[in-house]
């Protein structure tokens, strides 16, 4: 019996804010099973699985971890892979021969979105314990056949959503669990993606909605993640507007690709790839195979998603959320504020902006308790990328950790619900109408 699938179907915690229980009690090295190490694949080899899931892995946990197995449709970019992870295994392009003779015990899929649930599936099939990047999937009908699938199998996936460990979100989180604001009753929030890194998802597959599932899902599903872990509720119903508004068609002009574009000296959206060395490794090295261009134009007509969202979003415990995301300001970060019986929580969150923030400042978060004072509560500071955020996820993952239960790995359910706000605020922008979750799945 797998690690995973040590947890039996009574642990299934009733909303999606919460979390797999036995996930990190597999990963307990004093177990049995982790004194073996995990037999662990990798299906695609782009750049999150080179620098989030493959490099730290092979240099700080192979005292648990055994890597297998590459696979990536790309046969050079599964070479280019396992050149930046610094691993020996062998390297696939077909899925079904990379399980048949690597045998791994252990998935991580890392392909392009749309792609997840067909791995997830096949592995669950197969009795391959399975962590997936978000978005687990991009449309209802797979995630009824993720659903499906590892009910069928009873098993569990994980789904990485990072951002809840970053010690910011964690100390939000707790400030609601406090009970320091009382019921929350409703919600205010706006994500602003900047002209930086809100244009490179129109400069790459992201940019179709049959890939990505648009940034409702792509992107948002981070947002909404947080947002049904932080109230611990479920998404019950959404109405949304979308528009494309500066990428795309609406652009002045337009090339295939920075590279070969002749408007470079005009365009403020130019990018050079050439100046990234990793890059022209895993993208530019491995082009001539697929016709994939990392440095593809922002302004190309076939750009199908939007950026500028707004929605509606109803939750089961009665709260009502506003929920804004744009893809061209000219700046990163974004804000939050709850609205609760008791008083207000407020997050400012500063990425980057073209103003100096100091380091204390980068996320501030404020306290206002109704007919009392304004505090600002501070984040604790932590070392590693996104705030220790990503270290703590992979000692979760991959060994022992200790972890309150509200830091416990997301589960498939959280991975749903994530995903299905954002595929119900897509389906409302094309239907022109609300669109309850329950409709969408039978959970
Ligand atoms: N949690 C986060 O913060 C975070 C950050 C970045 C990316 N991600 C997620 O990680 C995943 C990969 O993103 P990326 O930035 O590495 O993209 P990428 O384009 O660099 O890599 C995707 C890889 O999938 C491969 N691929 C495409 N179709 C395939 C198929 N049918 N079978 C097998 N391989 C296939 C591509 O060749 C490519 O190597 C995405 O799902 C993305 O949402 C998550």
């Amino acid at each position: 019996m797998s690690d995973f699938n040590s947890l039996s179907r009574r642990d299934f915690v009733a909303t999606a804010g919460g979390a797999v229980l036995g996930a990190a009690i597999a990963m307990n090295p004093s177990s049995a099973a982790a004194q073996t190490r995990r037999r662990y694949a990798i299906v695609g080899t782009g750049d999150r699985a080179s620098g989030m899931w493959g490099r730290p892995i092979a240099q700080e946990y192979s005292d648990v971890v055994e890597f297998v197995g590459l696979c990536d449709v790309n046969p050079k970019r599964v070479e280019a892979g396992k050149q930046l992870m610094g691993v020996t295994c062998p390297t696939f392009t077909s899925f079904d021969e990379m399980c048949e003779k690597a045998k791994p015990s252990l998935l991580m899929v890392t392909t392009v979105d749309a792609f997840h649930s067909e791995y997830i599936v096949k592995a669950l099939n197969r009795g391959i314990d399975v962590m997936t990047e978000k978005p687990m999937v991009i449309n209802h009908t797979q995630c009824q056949a993720v659903l499906d699938a590892e009910k069928k199998n009873n098993r569990k996936i994980v789904v990485t959503f990072n951002y809840r460990y970053a010690p910011k979100h964690r100390t939000v989180k707790e400030i609601l669990m406090s009970g320091e604001i009382g019921r929350i009753v409703s919600v205010d929030f706006s994500w602003y993606l900047d002209v930086i890194h809100g244009a490179d998802y129109f400069r790459r597959w992201h940019r179709l909605k049959n890939r990505s599932g648009s940034l409702w899902v792509h992107k948002a599903t981070h947002h909404f993640d947080l947002m049904n872990w932080w109230l611990g509720a479920d998404p019950v119903e959404v109405t949304a507007n979308a528009g494309l508004q500066v990428y795309g068609k609406p652009g002045p002009f337009r090339a295939a690709n920075c590279r070969s574009c002749s408007y470079k000296s005009q365009c403020r959206f130019h990018y050079d790839i050439t100046r990234n060395a990793t890059y022209m490794k895993l993208y530019v090295g491995c082009e001539d195979v697929d016709g994939y261009y990392r440095d593809g134009c922002v302004f190309r007509e076939d750009v199908d998603i939007y950026d500028t969202m707004s929605a509606l979003v109803k939750y089961s415990n009665g709260v009502t959320m506003t929920y804004d995301l744009n893809a061209f300001m000219p700046f990163e970060g974004y804000r939050v504020a709850f609205n609760g019986e008791k008083g207000r929580l407020e997050v400012r969150d500063h990425e980057r902006q073209p103003w100096k923030v100091e380091t204390a400042d980068a996320t501030e978060i404020y306290l206002t308790k109704s007919f009392g004072e304004r505090v600002k509560v501070p984040v604790r500071e932590e070392q590693g990328g996104h705030g220790g955020g990503d270290t703590r996820l992979r000692d979760l993952i991959f060994r022992k950790a200790d972890a309150p239960e509200h830091m416990r790995l997301p589960d498939s359910r959280a991975g749903a619900m994530s995903c299905l706000t954002g595929i119900a605020a897509r389906t409302s922008v094309e239907q022109k109408q609300a669109v309850r979750i329950a409709e969408l799945v039978r959970l």
